[in-house]
């Protein structure tokens, strides 16, 4: 079984270990060092060595002290090209070598964003950060970069002294530069073998706080403590996610504020989750994107997936294993409204793709796919409601827990697919496979659009969110004045972003519908990111011009995809703003982070390759 994203052939051989020195150049935007790979033969008669790379310089390839022969293959459109070293030796199968390779990255790495002083917060220092999943590290610096190939790493970053640089990884404190005296050299410890896409580095004027036994929260010095309040809820999480999933095993578990265009909620990379500064809504109720990270010190961080394909393993896990945790902390009803809405989000998704769309399958095909492109809430909801279906089958949560602890013990620090998963679900339940076996397992996995059952959910909390809903849908211009401020005083930040959510799945409102939910409801002066995102876009999907600029500030000074994608798409199918959209759009490019730039340009067709 090949990995589809990923030239390297760890059947031929594998990397252990990863050493990794280098100089961060803010100037030419590159990262220069070298990277030594300890990689053994897993046959006889090693002679060659394929690593990834994309838009990197290889500058020489010295392996075991001996100097050897290199090519850059064609480049692929987004995999990259393949660095196929010539070994100078023999290696036969158990034996190790070290691979030392000198490269610089591109400044237009498809890994990392370049801020200058001007763009960041300070105004007065610059940034860098990386987002190296899926298949992005690569661009970072070569090698086997597949989830499949698990190593342990060492790094030594060399930055200008005023800044502070992080890693995926235990700090080993910090030295000055011996080659020049502006600088300061950082590093890092990785002792848990991880997959290429977790190594992560950022470096900024960083400050932190620290908010728990083993977590410090960093950021810009503006945001530190306002961070510090609306992550407080870390530690008892953790707590109740190794009562649940076992021992923590990654020592600290700090939390990195990142720029606005950071294209991810949150990104859990070890000892360090990565969040977007649009999780901070001042009450908290944004946190399950850190219970959702915490939750991947598991399910991804040990247990991983072994291909893109299998993302589910991951994703599905995490997500089921997050409202767990909501469950424990804020009761099984949160637990249900959140899977619930979960639902509703996947039946969002497979509306906006398509139900035969091939990528709204549990497990898609992805060769000559970019994980990138085929990146969606799928793997996430059909995933985790495949796992409720399963925990309400089987027994309840209470017997489900004990099959995933079990399973994380099975797989941990391993890379596994759907297969395994599923082989070892029989072999934990033998004596229920009767009940297994009435699984529809093809519909499940192989089959396009929603599943083939819907869990049951608790409705305690959702009722209250679809009664308003159908009282704005049957609502004629009549009965608008009878919506008043009354009508969402109970309900919480996360019943709003539900009702909105159930609006948008409905046929568009009416312009004097949304002005009156205006009037009513003053949602544009909402500033939870959750709400403030599905609000704008009904307003546009309702063709309220007043809404326009709104949309296309909150499209531009935060780049989270899930929200400034939709929006404009949104500014770009309304006639009235898909100008704006596209001018936006060419005004903003150079600043925007590059996945988030490719795939808005692809969203916006024609006009956004012209951009
Ligand atoms: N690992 C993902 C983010 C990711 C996935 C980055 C694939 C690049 C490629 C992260 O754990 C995640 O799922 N984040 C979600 C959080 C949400 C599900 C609570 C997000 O960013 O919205
Ligand atoms: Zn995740």
């Amino acid at each position: 079984m090949a990995d589809p994203s990923s030239f390297a052939a760890p059947d031929g051989c594998r990397t252990h270990h990863l050493y990794l020195r280098c100089r961060v150049d803010f100037a030419s935007k590159s990262l220069r060092g070298t990277v030594a790979l300890t990689v053994r033969a897993e046959r006889d008669h090693l002679r060659c060595l394929v690593l990834d790379t994309k838009d990197l310089t290889i500058l020489k390839v010295v392996v075991d002290r001996q100097e050897a022969k290199f090519a850059l293959g064609q480049r692929h459109p987004f995999k990259g090209a393949p660095l196929e070293i010539t070994l100078p030796f023999e290696l036969g199968k158990g034996q190790d070598m070290i691979v030392e390779i000198s490269f610089e990255s591109s400044p237009k790495s498809s890994a990392l964003q370049w801020f200058t002083p001007e763009q960041t917060s300070g105004k007065k220092h610059p940034f860098l950060f990386s987002q190296c999943q899926a298949t992005h590290c690569r661009a970072v610096l070569p090698c086997q970069d597949t989830p499949s190939v698990k190593f342990t790493y060492y790094a030594e970053i060399s930055v200008p002294k005023e800044l502070v640089a992080l890693m995926s990884a235990n700090r080993d404190g910090d030295l000055p530069d011996p080659e020049d005296g502006t600088r300061k050299i950082y590093r890092f410890f990785q002792n848990v073998p991880i997959p290429s896409y977790l190594i992560a580095l950022v470096v900024g004027a960083l400050e932190s706080r620290k908010i728990g036994p083993r977590t410090l929260v960093w950021a810009e010095k503006e945001l530190v403590d306002k961070c510090a309040y609306e992550f407080a809820e870390t530690e008892d999480m953790l707590k109740t996610a190794e009562d649940l999933a076992g021992p923590y095993v990654w020592g600290q578990y700090d939390l990195l504020v990142l720029p606005p265009s950071f294209p991810y909620g949150g990104m859990e990379n070890p000892c360090l989750t990565f969040v977007t500064p649009t999780l901070l809504a001042g009450d908290r109720s944004l946190s399950n994107v850190i219970a959702h990270e915490i939750s991947h010190s598991w399910t991804g961080n040990l247990v991983t997936n072994k291909t893109w394909e299998h993302f589910w393993l991951n994703e599905g896990h995490t997500v089921y294993l997050e409202r767990r945790i909501g469950g424990r902390l804020f009761g099984e009803e949160f637990r249900h409204f959140q899977a619930l809405g979960g639902w509703r989000e996947l039946q969002n998704t497979i509306n906006t793709l398509g139900s035969t769309n091939p990528v709204t399958k549990l497990i898609p095909d992805l060769k000559e796919v970019d994980p990138d492109v085929a990146y969606s809430s799928v793997p996430y909801e059909k995933g985790s409601a495949l796992l409720l279906y399963l925990e309400q089958l089987l027994g309840g949560p209470d017997v489900f827990i004990g099959f995933l602890k079990a399973y994380i013990q099975q797989f941990a620090y391993k890379s596994v697919m759907t297969e395994d998963w599923k082989a070892f679900l029989y072999s934990y339940f033998k004596d229920k496979a009767d009940i297994l076996d009435k699984v529809d397992w093809n519909a499940w996995m192989n089959t396009t659009g929603m599943p083939p059952v819907k869990p049951t959910y608790d409705m305690t909390l959702s009722n209250a969110c679809l009664a308003l809903c159908q009282r704005w849908i049957k609502a004629t211009e009549h009965d608008l004045c009878s919506f008043s401020s009354a009508d969402i005083k109970d309900l919480s930040s996360n019943q709003l972003i539900e009702f909105l959510a159930l609006l948008l799945l409905e046929n568009p409102l009416s312009v004097s519908h949304v002005k009156q939910m205006q009037e009513a409801y003053n949602f544009n002066a909402v500033n939870n990111s959750e709400i403030r995102f599905r609000w704008l876009r009904l307003c546009i999907q309702a063709k309220w011009e007043d809404a326009i600029p709104l949309a296309l500030k909150m499209a531009t000074e935060q780049g989270r995809m899930k929200f400034t994608r939709p929006l404009f798409k949104d500014l770009y199918k309304f006639d009235k703003s898909r100008d704006q959209a596209v001018r936006a759009f060419q005004q903003h490019r150079a600043s925007m982070h590059p996945v988030t730039a490719m795939l808005v340009a692809k969203d916006l067709g024609p006009d956004g390759q012209k951009a």
